[in-house]
């Protein structure tokens, strides 16, 4: 891809939201943003390039930034967070809230929704007694407008239900819907999904959470971008709260109040 279209896209999603694109992407860039570009009825990239660097409209901007994140994402991602949630973090939390009864849970960048309905799952199995006196809400959030469609339709196709949800749960929470399955809504309800950019936590989130996921995504970011956005998400977790970060991820940095704690395979961070 020619240079200056290539620096024009990267630059335009970085500042909108914190992507950094590295040099030797541009293939992947390319792919992506041809097939966006002629689905807008455009006859290549470059007469899309042309057309945007005069004038471009939010709408198509939110676009362009779905078209290029990486929305990987399956049911309990990892395994082993989700036994340490299970285990160790969940008990702690309604212990800890019998006074207040309200727990709170944030997916933060939930892309198509597994993240979120899979805790949503294990409170529902294990933890179902606390829901007549507690308010439990799983907040789950991303800037990809079309994995948040997907997550609230809450529909998933069989390869997708294959990846790391036991069969268990499928049974018992799922009804087939042609070759698709649709999660049930006493999964759905636990979990609010909305559009969030993770440049604007500072700004627009108001509450407090006593269990933050951000996983696999601070990986997109530039230094000084993850460093601000960590901070503005630890600002946010309640003390005595969890923060759980990818498995191959670290925190970018060093909080005076946040205690590493392990569980098994699992390093979660503890605000003390
Ligand atoms: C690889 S997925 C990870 C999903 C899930 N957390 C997991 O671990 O399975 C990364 C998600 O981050 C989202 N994302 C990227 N930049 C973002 C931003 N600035 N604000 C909010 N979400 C963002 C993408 O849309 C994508 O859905």
């Amino acid at each position: 891809m020619d240079r200056e279209i290539f620096n024009f896209f990267t630059g335009l999603v970085e500042k909108a939201s914190g992507i950094s694109y590295q040099v030797g992407k541009e293939y992947l860039l390319e792919s992506r943003l041809r097939e966006l570009a002629i689905s807008l009825g455009y006859r290549d990239l470059k007469d899309f390039y042309e057309s945007i660097r005069k004038n471009l409209k939010p709408q198509v901007l939110n676009q362009i930034i779905d078209t290029l994140t990486t929305n990987e994402t399956y049911f309990f991602r990892d395994q082993h967070p989700f036994e340490t949630i299970k285990k160790n973090i969940l008990p702690d939390l309604f212990q800890k809230r019998c006074q207040e009864k309200i727990v709170k849970i944030w997916s933060a960048a939930c892309s198509t929704g597994q993240e979120p309905y899979s805790i949503s799952l294990l409170i529902l199995e294990y933890f179902s007694n606390y829901l007549s006196n507690y308010r439990v809400s799983i907040y789950a959030t991303d800037i990809s407008e079309s994995s948040l469609k997907k997550a609230r339709e809450g529909i998933y196709n069989q390869i997708e239900v294959n990846r790391g949800l036991p069969v268990t749960f499928l049974i018992k929470y799922f009804k087939q819907d042609g070759g698709n399955w649709r999660i049930d809504e006493r999964v759905r309800n636990l979990v609010k999904f909305e559009f969030l950019n993770l440049l604007d936590v500072s700004t627009k989130v108001r509450e407090k959470f006593d269990l933050i996921l951000c996983r696999y995504v601070l990986i997109y970011f530039s230094k000084d971008v993850k460093n601000r956005v960590f901070q503005s998400l630890w600002n946010i977790l309640n003390k005595g709260g969890y923060f759980i970060l990818g498995a191959t991820e670290i925190p970018p940095l060093n909080m005076p109040d946040m205690e590493k704690k392990i569980f098994g395979n699992t390093v979660v961070y503890y605000k003390s």
